[in-house]
This record gives C-alpha cells, structure tokens and sequence, in this order.
C-alpha cells in the first residue's frame, strides 16, 4: 500500500486568514495546496461569460459539469485558468466576489465541485495536502488528519479585507469593505454552517495573532497529527 501523508482541512470566513496561511503552511511543509473558493469563483466568471443567470439552478450546473477548470496544486504558484484564459487575478475582483455567494448556494451544483475537491485530495494524498474553504472539515475532508477552523472578530476580519482591497484600513476603507463581507459571510452561511465547528474540529482563534504565529500555529497542529501516526 503507498504511504499516505498528512490531509490537512481547514475552513472558516472570509476574512480569517486562511487561504494566505493555507498556502504558506503547504509551502513551509512541502504540500500541496487546494483552494476550493477559488474553484467556486472559477464557476461564477464561466458562468457570467457564457451569460448564464446565477439564479438557474439547472444551467449553472450544467455549466459545473462542462466546466474546463485548470488549477495549480502548487502554493508557490496558485494559476487558475479556465479554458485559455487565465483567470487568477480576475476572479479576485469585486465582480466576481460579489457574484459568487449565488453560484454556491446551488447544491447540485456544489455536489459536482465537491466531487472534484475529493479526487484531488485523494490525488494529493502521497504528497500530503492542505484544502481550504467553507466545508472541507465537514463535508469534502471530514476524515482529514487535521481539521481546522480558523476565524476572526469581525473587526479584524473586515481589517484585514479592507488592507487586501484597498491597501489600508482607513475608516472609507472599512465602510466600502463591510457590506460585501457581512453579506457574503450571511449568503454563505446560509448553505455551509461554518461559523461554528463541527465535532472534532479545532477552533483558532486569529483575531490578535499576526500572519507568522497563525502559519506558525497550524504548522505545529500538523506536526503533532504527523507524529501520532
Ligand atoms: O474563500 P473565498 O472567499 O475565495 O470563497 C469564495 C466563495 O465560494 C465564498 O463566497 C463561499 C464559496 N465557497 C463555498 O461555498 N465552499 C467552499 N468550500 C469554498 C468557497
């Protein structure tokens, strides 16, 4: 039988952390590294390029199921394209966040990126892999060897949004920053209770830790969970 190594999952807003902690775990420990909000932003561009209204259930899985999605697994280079066009720095963009709550909220069509996450992790799984999102210490990972929640006040978490979109976190900035992420966190919470773990998940609290000791407190999680193997 291969040798499995460590899955590590973790979840949690947006906001908290976890994909730029995510990726410099994976980097730090030689995983590979899945980003499955970015999968769901991937769908929600597909989707408004071909004119696909959000609200079609049917159509936005139809074009989940025809969806050429092609992402990297390495964290020192996180591309995502879709088709031809590279779309890693589109799908980051305001349109896109404030379109993708409705792409998430269909569960058929989630069950068909869910499907997908798993093989990855499954694929990942002799180099040893860190998946982040909403759902994958629940739902895509819940036998993974770490699961993590991570999460935030919501005064650090709209701090840090608003130094990620804007560049600081002035007052003007945190006023433009707090609408798409209160409700986008009340959007998505509507389908993935992630707010509150579910057994087994340890909680991290990153509201007063800075970026190094968060990366410095998931790496020393994933140690421990490697050295009781
Ligand atoms: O983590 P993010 O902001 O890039 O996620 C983008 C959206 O995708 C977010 O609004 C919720 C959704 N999402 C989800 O429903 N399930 C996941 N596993 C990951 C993201």
């Amino acid at each position: 039988q291969t040798p499995r190594s460590v899955v590590v999952a973790i979840d949690g807003p947006s906001g908290s952390g976890k994909s730029s902690v995510s990726r410099a775990v994976a980097r730090r420990l030689g995983l590979a590294y899945l980003d499955t909000g970015a999968m769901y932003r991937a769908l929600t561009w597909w989707c408004l390029e071909q004119g696909i209204d959000l609200d079609d259930e049917p159509a936005v899985t139809a074009a989940a199921s025809d969806f050429p999605l092609v992402m990297g697994t390495d964290p020192t280079d996180p591309h995502v394209r879709v088709g031809d066009a590279d779309v890693t720095a589109e799908i980051r963009t305001t349109r896109i966040s404030s379109a993708v709550s409705a792409v998430a909220r269909h569960l058929p069509t989630r069950a068909i990126l869910i499907a997908l996450q798993r093989d990855w992790v499954d694929r990942c799984s002799v180099q040893g892999i860190v998946a982040e999102g909403r759902d994958i210490t629940s739902v895509v990972a819940p036998d993974a060897d770490v699961r993590l929640l991570l999460t935030a006040s919501e005064q650090a978490r709209l701090a840090r949004r608003a130094r990620e979109l804007h560049g600081d976190s002035g007052e003007s900035a945190l006023a433009a920053t707090r609408d798409e992420v209160l409700r986008r966190d009340r959007d998505d919470s509507a389908v993935t209770s992630f707010l509150e773990p579910t057994d087994g998940v340890r909680l991290l609290d990153t509201s007063d830790l800075d970026f190094d000791s968060t990366v410095d407190a998931v790496v020393r999680a994933v140690e421990a969970a490697r050295a009781e193997r």
